[in-house]
């Protein structure tokens, strides 16, 4: 099987003031200088914070993302953000087509594999989000949104060194509710099984993150999980001593 380094990563959403983020990046970064360890973690703090944050982890082993990106490289698009910019300001990483910004913004996979292929232009590494509302898996369409989703959102270029796949059920996100592990692991193979029609064999080394409800309580039984190369946190990232009991899990 092929080794794939864990790759652990924070959503901090809407959250945070200057004081707040410093804080906690600095609480990661002394857990991160106890020791070598044996996963990446990656905070992905509002656009506002993102080159504070990147500042302060300079001489950490923490990277920094951007939570989304514009598909452009700069011009008339009042409010956001550029792969370039984020980049410039020491982002590694940016999450596009999270199901907040597909629902909220109406982004189609078309846009995120747009996106996707700005950030690697940019040099960034793009983590594309996928998953099903509750109401597609009740019908029994979870696979089959998740595949297109993911088919369509690849860009041409993606490989594993700079792409990383996050599975997120839309019903999961924030509810507490979290899939069962035989449903992570149904899904991880699947998405797997279907990076190989774009990827190849290279398939093999994708990262594929679990991300909806993690916490320290079921981070070792989800992360335990053959196909599941991380997780994507959002309210326990929040809060250093949870998110690090989380990566430390993995
Ligand atoms: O991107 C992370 C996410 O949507 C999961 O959020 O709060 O359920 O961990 P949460």
């Amino acid at each position: 099987m092929t080794a794939r380094r864990p790759l652990i990563a924070g959503n901090w959403k809407m959250n945070g003031l200057r004081a707040d983020g410093l804080k906690l990046v600095e609480g990661l970064i002394a857990h991160l200088r106890e020791g070598d360890q044996p996963f990446d973690m990656l905070v992905c703090p509002p656009m506002t914070l993102v080159a504070d944050v990147a500042a302060a982890s300079t001489a950490s082993t923490l990277l920094v993302g951007g939570q989304d990106c514009h598909q452009n490289e700069k011009g008339a698009h009042t409010g956001d953000t550029s792969a370039w910019m984020l980049k410039d300001v020491g982002a590694t990483h940016v999450i596009v087509g999270h199901s907040e910004r597909r629902a909220d913004h109406a982004e189609s996979s078309e846009v995120v594999k747009a996106k996707a292929g700005a950030a690697h232009a940019a040099g960034l590494t793009a983590i594309i989000c996928i998953g099903e509302t509750e109401d597609e898996r009740d019908r029994g369409e979870a696979l089959a949104v998740v595949s297109g989703q993911l088919l369509d959102s690849l860009p041409d270029g993606a490989t594993p060194d700079n792409t990383v796949i996050a599975y997120e059920p839309v019903w999961a996100i924030g509810t507490g509710k979290t899939a069962t592990p035989d449903d992570v692991a149904e899904m991880h193979g699947e998405i797997r099984k279907k990076a190989h029609e774009k990827l190849g064999s290279e398939a093999n080394r994708l990262r594929i993150l679990y991300g909806g409800s993690v916490k320290p309580a079921n981070a070792e039984e989800l992360l335990a999980l053959t196909d599941v190369d991380g997780a994507l946190v959002g309210g326990a990232s929040l809060k250093v001593e949870d998110f690090w009991a989380i990566a430390k899990a993995a």
